[in-house]
């Protein structure tokens, strides 16, 4: 049997104490043993970027991570990007320029466009589609992306970092039920 390794990590702004094989993949513990399935596997081999999660807030390909080797460390996942029912800019971005299509790319896109972000509050078109480019879309929804990033970065230097239901309703004109 393979030998257990005890972790320490903080997910989502919880902590968890793990014991993880050596050899399970970040992507298996944030999917199987944490619940966090907004994380999707494409290829499981570092090519596609739909893994991607934030670790210690940099971009890494959850698939090519091992948990064991994580001790200590901080992930961020699509789910811990806003208080539980808001949706922060980037996804209302994303919903409201049409970005999102069949949406399997998008947790990994949306977690790479974070990074960006966070780091530049004011990218370029260029260094927009650079950092996009780290996850494959099969829909082809690049120029969308672009401009979702655009406009998420104007509601975050206006201070709207998260939205709540009514407010994306609102903003999609979307019939507002009960
Ligand atoms: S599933 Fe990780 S890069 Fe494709
Ligand atoms: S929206 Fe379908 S793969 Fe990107």
């Amino acid at each position: 049997m393979s030998k257990l390794h005890r972790v320490k990590l903080r997910v989502n702004s919880r902590d968890y104490e793990l014991e993880v094989p050596g050899y399970e993949r970040l992507v298996d513990t944030l999917r199987y043993r944490l619940g966090f399935t907004g994380v999707k596997e494409g290829c499981g081999r570092g090519e596609c970027g739909t893994c991607i999660v934030l670790v210690n807030n940099e971009p890494r390909h959850s698939c090519l991570t091992l948990t064991a080797r994580l001790d200590g460390a901080e992930v961020m996942t699509i789910e811990g990007i806003t208080p539980p029912g808001m949706l922060h800019a980037i996804q209302v971005a994303f919903i409201e320029t049409g970005g999102v299509q069949c949406g399997f790319c998008t947790p990994g896109m949306i977690m790479v466009a974070k990074a960006l972000i966070d780091r530049n509050l004011d990218p370029s078109i260029d260094e927009i589609r650079e950092w996009l480019a780290s996850v494959l879309c099969r829909c082809g929804s690049y120029n969308l992306f672009t401009m979702a990033v655009k406009k998420a970065v104007e509601y975050l230097k206006k201070g709207q970092i998260y939205f709540n239901e009514r407010e994306v309703r609102e903003k999609l004109h979307l019939k507002i039920m009960g």
